[in-house]
């Protein structure tokens, strides 16, 4: 691999100096844990790792929490935290947790809803694997491919693509700090999706470290394992070092919009509404998704807002021709619009100043929050969508949102089951639900608010089964069960996971996603509390 993206290492190896000093700490059961991996990995030549007892260890776990819920002092820490910096490095670092008797979780970008990459659920011992080190990007425009370490943000990858031509793009998602190991793993939706499908319906080849550190690339990792690794949810499979990703042209001009539009209920509403017969049916090259903050509703008729942001993969002109005539009730301005380039548009929808900035690990924004996800697939009625937009004025004022992303396009052309990821023909769109709090106020008022918006929403959203989307992980829908190891291999943690977040998640592609677990890891070494469960005892 070349060394595009050394920044994130270079930033995190002064937080080493005096790691050694763990040797001498007070003895309890994670200590020697902690000592016995600590002399495996010296003895394979990895130095980069954190013991509790070393004063770079709290930086180093807080370096990628991006839910302040789990930075709280009640959340159990790792023994160890292992920052690898090459493919030999991680394999070791599986290897050597396994050999302490340590629980494995591996993060990428840290952005996991409900903090699966650097926690454990039933409280074992822990080890947190950490690829920040591990994220350089290999851009071959010939062929208009590119290998990206797992480690490497959608910034990174954004960047090294970008900067190499102004017409090659990845379709992934917006926020710069997403680590490429969590977001492909699930999906991963973005403005390109309904031209060019899922950042996973586009890789070509990866590679994977199983659980007993085998080092498996498509040809020989296996049908189900190479399906299931794009689109299954990270963190049940082993860890991929490395994906091959097909690259996707775009002109190099397009044209960006943000639109905001304030009023009563109804005209807003009415705007929802007719976008639903709109986003998920404009051509490809247009990506038009809506933005409803909540709260706002002081009294019944005050004013509520709604924005819509939109991306057109040309020029000014032909968006503003094709938004007038499909979407005349939008009334969009010709200044509204911009044309700009595919690298400088993800730096403006990451919230960045420029493009320069896409790489930087440390601009990722860090809150207390919790989502929710659903699918609709056919379109909500005017006073049925007047009803949720009033339920949202409720919601806590400033503190949360609803997203809803248009599909149709590329999205409904992939099959159902071409990869676990289900929610294709026939999905309109996705629904994003978001909440967030300051540390004073605490989660149990928007986090109450947001379940019953999420039951106020039932009878209007997909159904048998509800569906969601894994990279939207949300432990309300259901948990393996700890009281047996590792959440259970058995036909009952099978059933359990299928009939919750198993169906919700992935539909009728579970029981490959079972198949394929059972393949690679019979043990169930890669566990968290919504991982799949093999099924080994039959
Ligand atoms: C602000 C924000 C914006 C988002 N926007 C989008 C969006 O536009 N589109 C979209 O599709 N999603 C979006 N997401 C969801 C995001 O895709 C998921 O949270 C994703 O899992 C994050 O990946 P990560 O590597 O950053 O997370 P991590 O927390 O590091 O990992 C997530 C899961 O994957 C596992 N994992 C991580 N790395 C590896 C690896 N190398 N090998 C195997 N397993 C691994 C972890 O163990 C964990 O279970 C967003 C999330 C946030 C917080
Ligand atoms: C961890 O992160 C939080 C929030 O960003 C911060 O307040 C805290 O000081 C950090 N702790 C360490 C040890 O870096
Ligand atoms: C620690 O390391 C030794 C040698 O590498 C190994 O035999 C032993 O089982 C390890 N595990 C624990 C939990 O002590
Ligand atoms: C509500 O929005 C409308 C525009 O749709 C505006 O004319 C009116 O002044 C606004 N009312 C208030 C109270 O802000």
């Amino acid at each position: 691999m070349g060394s595009i993206s050394i920044a994130a290492l270079a930033l995190l190896v002064p937080l080493f100096l005096s790691l050694h000093q763990t040797t001498c700490s007070a003895v309890g059961a994670g200590d020697d844990a902690a000592r016995n991996l600590s002399s495996c990995l010296t003895s394979h030549g990895v130095t980069t790792f954190s013991l509790p007892s070393s004063p770079t260890y709290a930086a180093l776990l807080n370096s990628s929490i991006r839910n302040l819920r789990f930075a709280l002092p009640g959340v159990g820490k790792p023994a160890a935290v292992v920052l690898p910096s090459s493919k030999h490095g991680l394999r070791a670092a599986v290897l050597c947790a396994r050999a302490a008797a340590l629980a494995v979780r591996v993060r990428s970008g840290g952005h996991s809803y409900e903090g699966l990459s650097y926690t454990t659920e039933n409280r074992v011992p822990f080890a947190v694997i950490d690829l920040a080190g591990l994220s350089r990007v290999r851009v071959d425009g010939g062929s208009a491919t590119a290998w990206a370490e797992a480690g490497a943000t959608l910034g990174e990858l954004y960047h090294a693509v970008g900067t190499s031509s102004r017409t090659l793009a990845f379709p992934a998602g917006s926020c710069s700090t997403i680590g490429l190991g969590g977001i492909v793993s699930g999906g991963g939706f973005g403005l390109l999706s309904r031209k060019h499908g899922l950042a996973a319906d586009n890789v070509l080849d990866a590679v994977l470290i199983d659980p007993s550190g085998n080092i498996l690339t498509r040809d020989t990792m296996g049908d189900d394992v190479f399906w299931a690794i794009r689109g299954g949810g990270g963190g049940s499979w082993g860890v991929v070092y490395a994906w091959k990703l097909r690259l996707v042209p775009v002109p190099d001009t397009i044209t960006v919009f943000t639109a905001s539009r304030t009023g009563p209920v109804e005209l807003v509403a009415g705007l929802v509404h007719r976008w639903q017969f709109v986003g998920p049916n404009l051509p490809d090259d247009f990506y038009l998704s809506v933005y409803l903050p909540t709260g706002g509703g002081s009294s019944p008729d005050s004013n509520v807002s709604v924005s819509f942001t939109g991306q057109v993969l040309g020029p000014k002109r032909r968006a503003m021709a094709a938004l007038r005539r499909s979407f005349p009730e939008l009334g969009l301005a010709a200044s509204e619009l911009a044309e700009t380039s595919w690298l400088d548009a993800t730096a403006q929808f990451a919230g960045l100043a420029t493009a320069a900035d896409l790489p930087d690990r440390r601009l990722g924004s860090k809150q207390y929050s919790k989502g929710k996800s659903d699918y609709v697939r056919s379109p909500i009625p005017l006073h049925t969508m007047a009803g949720i937009v009033r339920y949202l004025a409720t919601g806590p004022p400033e503190g949360g949102c609803v997203i809803l992303d248009p599909y149709g396009g590329a999205m409904a052309r992939v099959g159902s089951g071409a990869t676990p990821f289900p929610h294709r023909a026939g999905t309109l769109y996705g629904v994003q639900y978001q909440v967030y709090w300051d540390e004073d106020a605490g989660e149990a008022a928007p986090v109450g608010w947001l379940r019953s918006l999420h039951s106020f929403m039932a009878p209007h959203v997909s159904r048998a089964p509800r569906g969601a989307y894994v990279n939207y992980l949300d432990l309300d829908l259901g948990v393996n069960d700890w009281t047996v190891a590792a959440g259970g291999s058995s036909e009952a943690a099978v059933a359990r996971a299928r009939a919750s977040w198993g169906a919700a998640y992935f539909g009728d592609n579970f029981d490959r996603l079972v198949r394929a677990k059972t393949a690679v890891d019979p043990g169930n070494v890669f566990n968290n509390a919504q991982s799949i469960p093999p099924l080994v005892n039959v």
